[in-house]
């Protein structure tokens, strides 16, 4: 007999909450570890990774660190032939709200512990290079050592240095000590929230002449590259094709999830075959729908006792989840597009469902979708979710095309249950 999983191995089998870190949990994604592991090799070129919200940036981030510091398990499991084991000193940071711009970034990346900091105290030549900028960097930053900082302030032709050209000689005073044989990767994710980006660009230009043995890998929210770095000018070759953009996975790819859901409890209780087709379907390519819809019938299942998942679960899973909140924002985007009308909730629906595989919705198509909730006036409703008061989540791309901005939230869109009842006309 199998052994009962303990609530916690049922609880993490998916995790929507964490990147998939571990090689083993990672599912499909041949073709971007491919490109990041070639990309690795590159010299001189720096690495984008762009995709949508909840598409997998963060996660294959992860197993990009793992493969620069010469963890090839991924990369054999795939059957990509690499005999090459990659060595990179690795650091990852995460922008969050805090940065603004590319001054913060940088600075962030200096004094956080696990970034560059531990570096810089154990090589003097950086050490050097930071103590002469403290003073403009801020007590705050670097804490203690405040009080030598006036004598250091009077070599004025050091201090003068601007925080790029700082980072620039401490990378490299690092980069001298040749601690790894590929050198220095920093991979700053969640790029698109930095404000100002501008100057990154030609600070990456300037660091890849002086101090090449650096590679950025940035990840975020975008298209492409351009638009992730709001930059006008051609960035190809900061980049020289190590661009990752990474699609919606395919439904071979998301059942791999489930299946390897499945053996982390040793299928102690699995999904049948179309419990499987309704959770892929459902998430639209985005893994991170898989995880925490699978999640929770997972959990529910353990609790009922049931050994076997199938789809009207799911669905009942689904009503849950939009009860209970489980995903808080995406719940309240609902909410707020949504607000007190049932007719705009018919119309979002409405639209959600009728995302050609570009992702434009042609309205024609989504108000006859709309009329059979009886409502007549979707073009109101439209106009309506286009603006801040409610949400912003399509936008107009042209005369009778709209696209939601988040593929994400329209996954969650179509996946969740109706909030309002139709008042049917009685006949
Ligand atoms: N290749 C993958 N295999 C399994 N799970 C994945 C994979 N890629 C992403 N996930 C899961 O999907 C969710 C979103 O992934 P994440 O990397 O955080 O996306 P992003 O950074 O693009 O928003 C997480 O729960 C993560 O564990
Ligand atoms: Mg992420």
């Amino acid at each position: 007999m199998t052994k009962i999983p303990t609530i916690s191995e049922i609880e993490n089998a998916f995790q929507p909450a964490r990147e998939a870190d571990e090689p083993a949990r990672f599912a499909g994604r041949t073709q971007a570890v491919l490109d990041c592991y070639y990309a690795l090799l590159t010299a001189g070129s720096n690495i984008g990774i762009v995709g949508n919200r909840g598409i997998g940036k963060s996660s294959l981030a992860r197993q990009l660190i793992r493969m620069a510091t010469g963890d090839n398990t991924l990369v054999q499991k795939l059957h990509i032939p690499a005999s090459e084991r990659i060595d990179f000193v690795s650091m990852y940071f995460a922008c969050g709200d805090s940065v603004a711009n590319t001054e913060e970034l940088l600075q962030r990346i200096l004094t956080r512990s696990d970034c560059l900091r531990d570096w810089i105290y154990d090589i003097p030549k950086a050490k050097a290079e930071i103590e002469v900028y403290k003073p403009k960097i801020g007590v705050s930053v670097f804490g203690l050592e405040a009080e030598k900082r006036s004598e250091i302030r009077s070599d004025k032709a050091i201090t003068d240095h601007s925080i790029d050209v700082v980072f620039s000689n401490v990378v490299q005073a690092i980069a001298q000590q040749k601690l790894a044989k590929h050198g220095i990767l920093i991979v700053i994710d969640e790029f698109d929230r930095i404000k100002q980006p501008a100057g990154f660009a030609s600070f990456l230009k300037a660091l890849a002449t002086n101090v090449p043995e650096v590679k950025f890998c940035i990840v975020g929210v975008a298209q492409d590259i351009k638009e992730l770095m709001k930059e006008h000018e051609s960035t190809d070759r900061l980049f020289a094709g190590s661009i990752v953009r990474l699609p919606a996975m395919t439904d071979a790819e998301l059942s791999e999830i489930v299946r390897n859901a499945e053996k982390s409890i040793d299928e102690f209780i699995v999904f049948d075959h179309d419990a499987t087709s309704r959770l892929v379907a459902l998430a639209q390519g985005h893994p991170y729908m898989v995880h925490l819809v699978g999640k929770f019938a997972l959990r529910s299942a353990f609790q009922r006792n049931v050994s076997k998942i199938v789809a009207a679960d799911v669905d009942a899973t689904l009503k849950g989840i939009a009860e209970r909140g489980a995903d808080p924002v995406l719940e309240g985007r609902y909410q707020k597009a949504v607000a007190t009308s049932a007719q705009r909730e018919s119309v979002l629906r409405a639209l959600a469902s009728k995302i050609s595989r570009d992702g434009e919705v042609w309205t024609t198509e989504a108000y006859k979708v709309a009329l059979d909730d009886d409502v007549d006036n979707s073009s109101q409703y439209v106009g309506q979710l286009v603006t801040e008061e409610y949400g912003a989540e399509i936008e107009k791309i042209r005369e009778r095309f709209y696209r939601f901005k988040d593929s994400l939230f329209a996954a969650y869109v179509n996946a969740r249950p109706r909030q309002f009842t139709l008042a049917r006309p009685i006949v």
